[in-house]
């Protein structure tokens, strides 16, 4: 078959992530038998510098008729440093969710065996880890409105808004996964203090009705940080609003060692975009040292869920498997004997092609 890829590198390490990827699809894609548009687009800082646009009309169309996006990374120094700035590179992957209707942030926390080791915790409490964490991705604090300052700028402000039926979807989804795996599914929210956290378990609790085989629980978002160090075994699926699914989801990816092994995808009412969790890390910028683990195992989710093509998703794991057994990974897992970003997609790519 022949898909079309929206491939958008965006800012930071992202264009050497992203190049390590498309590697890995090209080489699948020869090994079973598909081939690829991959056609760029500008997002984030790079997009600004060009069009003024974190999100250019162009950019939006290209994901819009595209089988699958494809995403490395935004966010630049220039405009962290400089809260003044009218325009921010993460409006335009925010808009990007937004627009495409990308509800549901999927993220698979796993560990592999060979690198329970590099975990700041203890061997016994992350080996076996299997979490899939769902982050809500179009509510909440990220847009709300209103947002802003006052006039004399003296007090800033930021709203929280959910409705049922954004709650439900998610629940929905959250409890059709649980399906496919140990039935359970921990509510993650601040019902304690937040009335949309209180929205939160009311509708979660009318949706588990539905799912009569799936054991539903609730954690305060304090607690589940906690539990997540202390148990993480304890978890199945994690489902929760955006905010609270964005700091979780980095806290446990340092139990498989890593930020920069976690992939996910993005999925809801139009083209899903694939990107790993982590961030642009500008400091490797152009160094060729950043794990392109991330996005190439987000590139094996994008086979996966948007074309549903189990064989090769396998093979894309097996082979970064493989990489990591062999310790032939970037300097974040191995600074003794640490390989370079290309390197690395370079051997899972010959890995694959092997196969
Ligand atoms: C993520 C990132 C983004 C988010 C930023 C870059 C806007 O941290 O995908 O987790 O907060 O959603
Ligand atoms: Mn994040």
């Amino acid at each position: 078959m022949n898909f079309k890829i929206a491939v958008l590198p965006g800012d930071g390490i992202g264009p050497e992530i992203i190049e390590q990827a498309l590697k890995v699809v090209s080489a699948a894609g020869k090994k079973y038998g598909h081939t690829f548009d991959f056609r760029k687009g500008l997002i984030g800082a790079a997009a600004i510098d060009n069009t003024g646009s974190p999100l250019p009309a162009e950019t939006l169309e290209l994901c819009k008729s595209s089988d699958a996006v494809l995403f490395g990374a935004i966010g630049d120094p220039k405009y962290d440093n400089n809260p003044a700035a009218k325009v921010r590179p993460e409006q335009g992957l925010l808009a990007m969710r937004k627009e495409l209707g990308l509800y549901a942030n999927v993220r698979p926390v796993t560990t592999f065996s060979s690198l329970t080791g590099k975990s700041p915790l203890k061997k016994e409490i992350v080996s076996g880890v299997d979490i899939l964490m769902i982050r809500e991705l179009t509510g909440g604090i990220y847009f709300g409105r209103p947002q802003g300052r006052s006039e004399d700028g003296t007090t800033a402000y930021d709203t929280c808004v959910y409705s049922r039926s954004e709650i439900e979807r998610i629940v929905h989804l959250a409890c059709e996964y649980a399906l496919l795996r140990r039935k359970k599914v921990t509510v993650v929210d601040k019902a304690n203090v937040l009335a949309t956290s209180r929205l939160w378990r009311e509708t979660a609790t009318e949706t588990a009705k539905k799912f009569p085989a799936v054991e539903m629980d609730f954690l305060f978002v304090d607690n589940a940080a906690m539990q997540l160090i202390q148990n993480p075994g304890r978890f199945d699926v994690i489902v929760t609003e955006n905010m609270f699914g964005d700091i979780l989801s980095d806290e446990a990816s340092v139990i498989t060692g890593s930020l920069g092994l976690l992939p996910s995808a993005s999925i809801g009412l139009h083209t899903s975009v694939f990107e790993p969790i982590h961030g642009s890390y500008p400091q490797a910028a152009g160094k060729n040292i950043a794990n392109p683990l991330g996005t190439i195992l987000s590139a094996a989710m994008m086979f996966d869920y948007a074309f549903r093509l189990k064989e090769e998703a396998v093979a894309i794991r097996r082979a970064v498997e493989q990489s990591i057994e062999n310790d032939f990974v970037t300097e974040d897992l191995n600074r003794s004997n640490a390989r370079s970003t290309s390197q690395v997609g370079d051997w899972i790519s010959a890995t694959i092609s092997g196969f």
